[in-house]
């Protein structure tokens, strides 16, 4: 009987050892789960080019500033109004030579102006819509990412997306069609 009792206790100890440590292991495996949840599912918008529509694929390992890749999950750009981005922009907007076909004050020159609010392609009206354009060229003239000092076929040379944005909170700033269209 003492036995019994003591079996019986042991059974109820084992018992609650294993709860515990099970429920150790549960919240273990939870912790886990929530974060390859979170690093399989980044949210990333899904990019298309300007010719055609067609899916883009764009290295997700270029968006590497904290604005990027929020503009890569949101697509927002996050330096619109922000005065320091936007001399930057300014500077590689020269840089990247878009200020030959486009004007020094985004205006148009041999290239449309950029300043809206009509443009050839209504989707650069958003953010989306013109880094798009600027990143994979259009049909009438308009190279992969400007063309001149870049190589398009480089993903490496060239703008970066972070100065793309930079470039666009520029435009932008020389006068916003609609900001509430970004
Ligand atoms: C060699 C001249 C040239 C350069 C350099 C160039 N562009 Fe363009 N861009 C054009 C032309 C031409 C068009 C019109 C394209 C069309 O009709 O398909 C255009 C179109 C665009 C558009 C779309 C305008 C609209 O009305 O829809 C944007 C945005 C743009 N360019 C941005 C840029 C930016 C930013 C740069 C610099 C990174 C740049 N471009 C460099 C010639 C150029």
């Amino acid at each position: 009987m003492k036995s019994l009792k003591l079996s019986i206790l042991m059974t109820m100890l084992i018992a609650v050892l294993t709860a515990c440590s099970s429920e150790d292991s549960t919240s273990a495996a939870s912790d886990e789960s929530a974060a390859s949840a979170s690093a399989s599912s980044v949210k990333a918008i899904e990019f298309v080019d300007t010719q055609e529509s067609k899916p883009l694929v764009i290295d997700a390992a270029l968006f590497d500033t904290p604005q990027a890749k929020e503009f890569l999950a949101t697509g927002n750009n996050p330096y619109l109004g922000n005065e320091e981005a936007i001399a930057k922009g300014k500077k590689v907007y020269q840089l990247y030579s878009c200020t030959q076909c486009h004007g020094p004050e985004a205006k148009g020159q041999v290239g449309p102006g950029l300043t809206g609010p009509n443009y050839k392609y209504p989707k650069n009206s958003t953010d989306k819509g013109m880094f798009e354009t600027v990143w994979h060229g259009t049909n009438g003239g308009m190279g992969a990412k400007g063309v001149g000092l870049m190589d398009p076929t480089d993903p490496k040379n060239g703008i970066t997306p972070d100065e793309l944005l930079k470039i666009i909170a520029w435009v932008r700033s020389m006068g916003n069609p609609d900001p509430a269209a970004s």
